[in-house]
């Protein structure tokens, strides 16, 4: 090698390696390698990301900032990640400065083949209009008839029947693959007015349903690598992406053939005088028409949004009060005592029909145990987001404009809580505190922030 090319190549080694030792310096976090920043950490722990990200904060004391490229100029910006389970950063990105925290460009390219333009992958204007749109979907008149329409009726015909015949043979049952199933056609249901039944006797295999689920996975496997080398294994139809390309393929057929049925019945409707109101229809119902591929993603997002964050969050719950016999003893009282007033001592007749929305909304406890359930076992653990402009946390972390903040949700589980908290005081869900700071549950905060207006 001729000497002056070596002389440059160590004098760009050394101010490189310069450059490393004083941003690393900077950083607090996981590991930061030279040009690979913390991915190898990120990588290792891919099957336990939660875990990882949640003993990272703890050890750096509930936010640190690490990079996921450390090559000069990326590393400050695109390349660097805060990641924060302070409340009260949480609810400066999530609310005090909404309009600095998109979802980016990042998660959008991530996103952009599985969720389009849906209200889960954009901002600003589109976003804000699917939003009012979904609004609608959440009124308490609407959402009282799609109870009553899609999930009542799952839960008597279906859900009910599957464990009491499981009960009669004796046989186990897999309540995580049975919720998933309920949620599942319960949202198909709100989202495009179609109950695909994957929950049914012999819980038969639903195409779009696996579909479905291998598009979101294959579609969450890219977070994992930088966005040129995802895209360069989508160029050359590699491992996960033949996966994607091939299930949303399917999800693109099974939700045409939903839609051009849809607008024959709107056709119709006015002569049969059969009214839909799911997500779908509104959507259809607008003066503005809308492409396919556009009302597919608004169902789509719909199905992401709804189903997974509801099916775990009541497997937690169950297993929680299964772990818990005070607690099922006392939300069992409450619903007696409930039923007692609203249906009369007829102890047989307490089973004729499912709760009535009324009555369930007098269930106090029980909210109570679920709102604590969401606290101990977030349905929603992590969430990022793009800084558009320089700004600084309320705990004095600075945010340069161009990278980005993942919330953490770790003050239950992730702290290593006991469990037994939950029914902790016998007539209290007591939320345990942590290090006295902040509101008990940022998983309900968060639902609270986000559900709020649709209240
Ligand atoms: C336990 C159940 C649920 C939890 C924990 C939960 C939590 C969340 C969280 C954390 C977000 C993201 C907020 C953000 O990025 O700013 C979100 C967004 C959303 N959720 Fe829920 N959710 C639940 C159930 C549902 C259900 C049942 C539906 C629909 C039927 C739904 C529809 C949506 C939609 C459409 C969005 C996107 C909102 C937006 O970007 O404006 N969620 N939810």
């Amino acid at each position: 090698m001729d000497a002056s090319i070596a002389l440059l190549l160590f004098t760009a080694i050394t101010i490189y390696l310069l450059w490393f030792t004083f941003i690393s310096r900077l950083l607090r976090g996981p590991r930061v390698w030279a040009l690979l920043g913390s991915l190898p950490g990120l990588i290792e722990n891919s099957d336990r990301m939660h875990e990882w990200i949640a003993d990272n904060l703890r050890a750096c004391g509930g936010t640190y900032q690490t990079c996921i490229c450390a090559i000069p100029f990326l590393a400050r910006k695109q390349g660097l990640v805060t990641v924060t389970c302070d409340p009260k950063n949480l609810e400066h990105i999530l609310k005090t400065r909404f309009d600095n925290y998109p979802k980016g460009p990042t998660w959008k390219a991530v996103f952009h083949d599985l969720l389009g333009q849906g209200i889960f992958n954009s901002d600003g204007d589109t976003w804000l209009f699917q939003r009012k749109t979904a609004a609608l979907e959440f009124t308490t008149r609407t959402l009282r008839q799609a109870m009553a329409r899609w999930v009542n009726r799952a839960i008597k015909l279906r859900f009910c029947p599957i464990l009491e015949t499981a009960q009669l043979r004796g046989e186990p049952v897999d309540l995580q693959d049975l919720l998933l199933r309920l949620t599942f056609d319960n949202i198909c249901g709100l989202a495009f007015g179609k109950d695909p039944q994957t929950l049914a006797p012999g819980l038969p295999n639903n195409s779009f349903a696996v579909a479905f689920d291998r598009a979101t996975e294959a579609s969450l496997q890219r977070f994992i690598l930088p966005e040129v080398l995802w895209k360069l294994k989508k160029w050359l139809r590699l491992g996960m992406e033949v996966t994607l390309s091939r299930s949303l393929v399917y999800v693109d057929e099974y939700l045409s053939n939903v839609i051009n049925t849809r607008k024959l019945e709107l056709m119709g409707q006015q002569k049969d005088g059969n009214a839909h109101d799911d997500l779908l229809s509104r959507f259809m119902k607008k003066k503005e028409s809308y492409s396919d591929s556009f009302l597919q993603h608004v169902a789509l997002n719909f199905i992401l949004a709804g189903r997974d964050t509801s099916s775990a969050a009541l497997c937690w719950f169950l297993w929680l009060v299964i772990q818990n016999p005070i607690v099922e003893e006392k939300i069992l009282n409450e619903i007696c005592t409930v039923l007692m007033e609203t249906r009369g001592e007829d102890v047989s007749s307490w089973v004729d029909e499912l709760l009535e929305f009324e009555e369930v909304d007098r269930l106090i406890y029980l909210k109570a145990a679920l709102s604590e359930t969401l606290r101990l076992y977030p349905s929603v653990p992590e969430d990022s987001k793009h800084v558009v402009t320089d700004d600084v946390l309320p705990d004095g972390t600075f945010v340069p404009a161009g990278s980005s903040v993942t919330s953490e949700d770790m003050l239950g589980e992730g702290l290593g809580l006991s469990t037994n908290e939950v029914d902790s005081s016998g007539s209290v869900i007591a939320a345990p505190a942590h290090n006295g700071a902040g509101p008990p549950s940022r998983a309900k905060d968060v639902i609270d922030v986000v559900h709020e207006v649709w209240a």
